[in-house]
């Protein structure tokens, strides 16, 4: 086991009503004037938001609102944020939402905390971030992790570009987590949270360091745990512990805990991220057409890991190491099929792509080949194109 240290101080709030604690929970972390984030709507026709503000108004607390995150969520919206939460004085960031809604509320308490600073700067790694404002996540749906976890995704739709930034100052203070706010969820949702929720844990457990027998424990019961329930929560989206175990399986794929003890790869969020950034498909379903071909790729670098991974998983007990892995990486590629997810670019919607976009997209995520993604098996612009071609039919 490598060395480690491990923070993971957000504070979390689980169970039906969660959402009426935020009044309390902000005024607890020093919030005052409250600046609520929003996605496209849903949280207005269920009337999550309303609820949230009478709880705040209520409590006294001063809000102002800003709706129409995307998914991918833009960068354009965030600078808009920052410079209303400036003008209102905010001192607590609230989103209400998924993953592009809270991705969005940190970067606009970066921006907030540093109004010099052109936000896009920390995430191109122009400047590094030193400070940051409160930030509280109502979760209403189980994908991104980012309720608790240190990073932000950000598109800059000026230049195409999908990018991710880590730091311990992303973590949320607090995360309202209550399993029936997901009740309104469509289908595709659904899959798309549990392929990502499984794809968090799959991306540190291909590891190169050995041994970390607990956290390989642990990934694996999450892992089995997001599946059979994501199959019960595919034809029942009611099924209230369903989507319970789904949500906190959510947090913890994504808060370090499954990372303990050795690197996570994640080259196939970063591959994904460019079909996002290009193509603005969904998160999760650019993951599962991918994961696939990944996998092929890159087995052979450690065959007994994929078998351990299909023997525990999958209950694969036959055949040489080679085999079994094959067999666990098709077994899983069934699974994303179960659930109606793309494993390959014309299932994701956007058909088989010339040989330049697929350089396009290489070029984009190894910075036109000067760095390499992952540590399973470091993917230079070469490997790159070639795992995006396995998938490109
Ligand atoms: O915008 P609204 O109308 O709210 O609809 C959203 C959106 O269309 C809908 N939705 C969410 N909750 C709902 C609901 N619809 C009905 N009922 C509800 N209760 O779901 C759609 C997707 O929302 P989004 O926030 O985009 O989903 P998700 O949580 O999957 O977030 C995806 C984003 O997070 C990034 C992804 O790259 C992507 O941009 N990620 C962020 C991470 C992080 N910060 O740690 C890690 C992840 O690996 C990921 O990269
Ligand atoms: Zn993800």
């Amino acid at each position: 086991m490598q060395s480690f240290t491990f923070q993971c101080p957000t504070e979390i709030v689980f169970g039906p009503g969660a959402e009426l604690k935020t009044a309390e929970k902000i005024r607890k972390y020093g919030g005052h004037h409250v600046y609520i984030v929003y996605g496209g709507g849903s949280v207005i026709k269920n009337g999550l938001l309303a609820r949230v503000e009478q709880c705040l108004t209520s409590e006294g607390l001063a809000f102002e609102v800003l709706g129409g995150v995307q998914p991918n969520p833009r960068l354009s919206l965030a600078r808009e944020g920052v410079r209303e939460a400036l003008a209102f004085h905010a001192d607590f960031i609230l989103a209400i939402g998924g993953g592009s809604v809270i991705d969005t509320a940190k970067a606009i308490a970066h921006g907030v905390a540093n109004p010099g600073t052109d936000i896009w700067d920390f995430w191109s790694g122009k400047v590094p971030l030193t400070k940051t404002t409160p930030v509280g996540a109502v979760l209403t749906i189980s994908a991104a992790g980012s309720e608790t976890s240190d990073s932000s995704v950000i598109t800059n739709e000026e230049i195409g570009k999908k990018a991710g930034l880590n730091t311990d100052l992303n973590r949320p203070a607090v995360a309202f987590m209550n399993p029936e706010l997901t009740f309104t969820l469509p289908k595709k949702q659904i899959a798309c949270g549990v392929c990502d929720i499984l794809m968090h844990t799959l991306e540190r457990y291909f590891t190169p360091v050995k041994g970390n027998h607990f956290t390989d424990l642990i990934a694996e019961a999450l892992i089995k745990n997001v599946m059979e329930n994501g199959r019960i929560a595919f034809v029942n989206r009611k099924d209230y512990d369903a989507m319970s175990e789904i949500m906190w399986c959510g947090t913890i794929s994504h808060n370090g805990l499954t990372e303990i003890g050795r690197m996570k790869d994640f080259s196939v969020h970063k591959l994904g991220h460019e079909l996002g950034g290009r193509f603005d498909v969904t998160h999760g379903a650019s993951l599962t057409t991918l994961w696939g071909s990944w996998a092929r790729y890159v087995y052979q670098d450690d065959p007994e890991r994929f078998a351990q991974y299909a023997e525990r998983i999958w209950s694969v007990d036959s055949g040489t190491a080679e085999e079994r892995a094959r067999a666990g990486i098709r077994k899983t590629e069934e699974f994303f099929r179960e659930l109606e997810m793309p494993t390959n670019f014309t299932e994701l919607g956007i058909g088989v792509q010339p040989k330049e976009t697929i350089e396009y997209l290489a070029d984009m995520c190894t910075g036109n080949d000067t760095k390499k993604l992952g540590c399973f098996h470091p993917l230079d612009k070469k490997a790159a194109m070639e795992i995006y071609q396995m998938a490109n039919k």
